[in-house]
């Protein structure tokens, strides 16, 4: 069992599984919860879908680490480590917006991720990939898109729960991308976000303030699918989400220009 395909077959297993549980919550919401602030939810799908994962996780491989959203670290001294978003993009399924999905990567010391799935259960779409074998969507390959300047790209991105100073300047960055390409999109699943630059919707993806469960898995996905996936400076992406940009490459450099501009120093 310990090789990365079989790891990947079981995230994609519990991926969907997960999946169905969401969507035996979604359009059906009793309660919500709220967390770090009054507009960060948590519903009954957060919590039934990472229990769901975690159960399983500790029945077939009951050594590993988990690093889960909700439920915060469960760490063994165990090379590996799955790191959990159970539902990400909760204010879409609040809000009966079908854009959200299930996120698990594996991580193996020394080695970063080894596999990866995101799964949006209302669309029925589930992106994985493991680490040098291609990035897929339904058994698919995909690929990124092959747009060379900013002006003809469409970008994506997000923003935090918390609203503090860097909130307010990031919106002169937001304007500064609408200023140069075909426009600046905002969903609301970083996930999904990712594999959406993975498969070619969006050229390029910036975001920053986020968690290692938000970017684990879709960035492998947009990794193997050949796109860039950088800091904002260029440097080596920061795994703990503080930062991340993800493009299709040729328009890398370009928004790494808009993003280390000095009025933007406030952001490293
Ligand atoms: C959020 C989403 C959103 C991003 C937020 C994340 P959650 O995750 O990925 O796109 O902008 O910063 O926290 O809370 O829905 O799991
Ligand atoms: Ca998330
Ligand atoms: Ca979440």
């Amino acid at each position: 069992m310990d090789n990365p395909s079989n790891f990947l077959k079981f995230a994609i297993k519990v991926a969907k599984e997960a999946g169905d549980i969401q969507m035996s919550y979604f359009g059906n919401i009793s309660s919500l919860k709220t967390k770090s602030t009054n507009i960060d939810l948590l519903t009954k799908a957060d919590l039934k879908s990472e229990e769901h994962i975690i159960n399983q996780i500790q029945n077939e491989f009951p050594k590993h680490s988990i690093l889960s959203e909700e439920k915060g670290n469960l760490l063994t001294d165990n090379e590996y480590l799955w790191i959990i978003d159970p539902l990400d993009g909760t204010t879409n399924f609040a809000h009966n917006l079908p854009i959200f999905s299930v996120s698990i990567g594996l991580v193996k010391k020394g080695t970063k991720t080894i596999c990866g799935v995101v799964y949006n259960p209302a669309a029925n779409k589930c992106f994985y990939a493991e680490k040098n074998k291609g990035a897929f969507l339904n058994g698919k390959n995909i690929n990124h898109t092959s747009s060379n300047t900013l002006t003809d790209s469409l970008i994506v991105t997000g923003f935090p729960y918390l609203h503090d100073l860097r909130y307010d300047v990031s919106f002169e960055i937001f304007k500064d991308f609408y200023d140069r390409t075909r426009g600046v999109r905002r969903l609301g699943a970083a996930s999904l976000d990712l594999c959406f630059v993975a498969m070619g919707r969006f050229d390029g993806y910036y975001e920053y303030e986020l968690k290692p469960w938000d970017i684990c898995a879709g960035s492998l996905i947009a990794s193997e699918s050949g796109c860039k996936l950088s800091d904002w400076n260029g440097k080596s992406l920061p795994h703990d989400g503080s930062r991340i940009l993800c493009t299709n490459g040729k328009i890398h450099n370009q928004m790494i220009e808009i993003l280390t501009k000095n009025k933007y120093k406030l952001f490293f």
